[in-house]
């Protein structure tokens, strides 16, 4: 693989959703979900890349897009330089080995009535993993005592005996045996407990070293996103405002948007659970959304007249760190 190439690209991707029209009660209506999305994860050395911003802010649906369980409306992505489009057509397996995801529910990835050692098992199978029973066997084994989960004590069991914890790390042991480039994580810890997500986050920095392997990590949760990330992208209503390095993002925000959701994040203390979602004052945000120029204008403290007028493009302020805001022109 070129170097140089990134792993992962995409380049002005945008997403719209018609919705409604139902019952001649509501219009049809657009949303665009994703608007004009370009960034890169780098092929040359593995990092964790968090994708930040509040509900809504189309996280998952770039996910979806990466996956090719959605189509963008335009744009382009690419995996090693080819469109996903043409991998899933023509090298489908090899697309769905080498990324990989993990979703906010476990539930939604293991099939019931399914143990987990069949759960395991099928993806040795599916991938030609082992050439023997017994092979594929110890390999199980060890990948589920790398994770820290005791074979012994969770092979025989179904999905919803395990805890959540144990389900999404369970999801790590299948990454260790799929050995993909690159995981998308979306909210992979917000439905277990606190206490167990820092086990969950250490199991998955230690993969990235030991598998060599990058992760785009979906999060409302700055805080996490701070911890186990090298880079940072911050997304507000499917536009990104802000994108550098991790420590400098949350250390030095530029974007007016991103100074409101790092002074929204609450002391760290692990010991007690944030319950808040990024709450920009209220759920109704979407509707505050300006017709034109920069989304973030009608409630930006700084907004000038030409942040109604045009989008500001991304400026990179800092060496390496941009913002898509007028204030760094
Ligand atoms: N299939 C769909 N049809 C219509 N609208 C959709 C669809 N999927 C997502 N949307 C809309 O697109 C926007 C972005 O949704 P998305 O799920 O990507 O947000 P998110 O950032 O993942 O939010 P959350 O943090 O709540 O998971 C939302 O307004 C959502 O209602
Ligand atoms: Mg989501």
């Amino acid at each position: 693989m070129n170097m140089e190439q990134p792993l992962l690209e995409l380049r002005d991707v945008t997403k719209v959703f018609k919705i409604g029209g139902g019952l001649g009660l509501v219009g049809r209506r657009l949303i665009r979900a994703v608007d004009r999305v370009s960034f890169a994860i780098p092929g040359e050395s593995p990092i964790i890349t968090a994708l930040v911003g509040e509900s809504g802010s189309g996280k998952s649906t770039i996910a979806r897009l990466i996956l090719g369980l959605l189509e963008p409306t335009s744009g382009v992505i690419l995996y090693k330089g080819r469109d996903v489009r043409s991998w899933l057509k023509s090298d489908r397996v090899m697309y769905r080995r080498e990324v990989q995801v993990i979703f906010q529910d476990p539930y939604s990835t293991y099939n019931p009535f399914y143990r987990v050692e069949r759960v395991l098992h099928m993806v040795i199978k599916k991938f030609g993993l082992a050439s023997s029973e017994r092979e594929g066997r110890d390999l199980i084994m060890e990948s589920m005592r790398t994770i820290g989960l005791r074979p012994e004590d969770l092979l025989g069991r179904y999905p919803h005996q395990l805890s959540g914890g144990e389900r999404q790390r369970l999801m790590l042991a299948r990454i260790l045996l799929i050995k993909p480039k690159l995981v998308v994580a979306d909210e992979p810890v917000s439905m277990i407990d606190v206490s167990l997500r820092s086990i969950f986050l250490e199991n998955l920095l230690d993969l990235k070293g030991r598998l060599k392997m990058s992760c785009l990590y979906i999060t409302h949760d700055l805080n996490i996103a701070h911890y186990v990330a090298d880079r940072m992208i911050v997304l507000c209503l499917g536009n990104i405002v802000e994108m550098g390095e991790a420590k400098s993002v949350v250390g030095e925000a530029l974007h007016p948007y991103t100074r409101l959701l790092v002074r929204s994040i609450p002391i760290p203390d692990p010991r007690r659970r944030w319950k808040g979602r990024l709450q920009v004052e209220d759920i109704t945000f979407r509707g505050f959304q300006a017709e034109q120029g920069c989304v973030f204008s009608n409630r930006c403290p700084h907004a000038m007249p030409v942040c109604k007028e045009e989008t500001p493009p991304l400026i990179e302020a800092r060496p390496g760190h941009k913002a898509a805001c007028f204030l760094y022109r």
